[in-house]
């Protein structure tokens, strides 16, 4: 009975060693596979972002006790294509859009304003104009946005199917300045 039940653990344990070397060669190899396509330095088109702001006073757009808020949307166009993050590890991408801007002196401030799930290849070209963000921003502060400097970022990051999230940007980062943005 003893020797029954080693031997079972020689055997599980043999079969755990086993697939703990296949996931590492899983995602040794999807990650060449990444490097080899470039992944890393994806080109991306960001352009033409035009800003909204809404002036809040609820609390439940960052306004605190009814001082007035300012909350920012974007319009943007984007032109990508994500397709060399897709290899057979690659269960689905989550794309998103960020701005970096200076709240005050001492607070860097990164937002996200629109994101994606792309589930397969074939819709991993991106090619949209006048998309709006999903997603309206305030600042943490009471930074007014008028004549800020805004770097705009797409980023991604894939979810395998064996492995670890891998987290990656791509090339052309934006800055824009944001002038009279419209009032709505
Ligand atoms: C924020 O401030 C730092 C330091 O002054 C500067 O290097 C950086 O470019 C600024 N970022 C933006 C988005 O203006
Ligand atoms: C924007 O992209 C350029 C060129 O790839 C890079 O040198 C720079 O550091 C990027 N800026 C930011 C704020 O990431």
């Amino acid at each position: 009975m003893f020797s029954f039940v080693q031997r079972f653990q020689n055997v599980s344990n043999h079969a755990f060693s086993l697939g703990i070397v296949i996931v590492v060669f899983i995602m040794a190899s999807s990650y060449y596979q990444l490097i080899n396509n470039s992944a890393f330095s994806l080109p991306s088109d960001i352009d033409n972002v035009k800003t909204l702001i809404n002036v809040r006073t609820s609390r439940y757009f960052g306004s605190q006790r009814g001082k007035p808020k300012e909350n920012m949307k974007i319009k943007f166009d984007l032109n990508t294509d994500l397709t060399p993050l897709f290899n057979w590890n690659t269960k689905q991408v989550f794309v998103y859009l960020t701005a970096e801007y200076n709240s005050s002196d001492k607070i860097a401030s990164e937002v996200t304003f629109w994101d994606k799930i792309i589930k397969s290849k074939d819709n991993a070209v991106i090619e949209v104009n006048d998309l709006r963000s999903k997603y309206s921003i305030w600042d943490i502060e009471d930074t007014k946005f008028d004549n800020k400097d805004v770097v705009f970022k797409l980023h991604w990051n894939i979810q395998p199917w064996v492995g670890l999230l891998t987290y990656g940007e791509t090339v052309g980062n934006q800055t824009v300045t944001i002038e009279n943005p419209e009032k709505v």
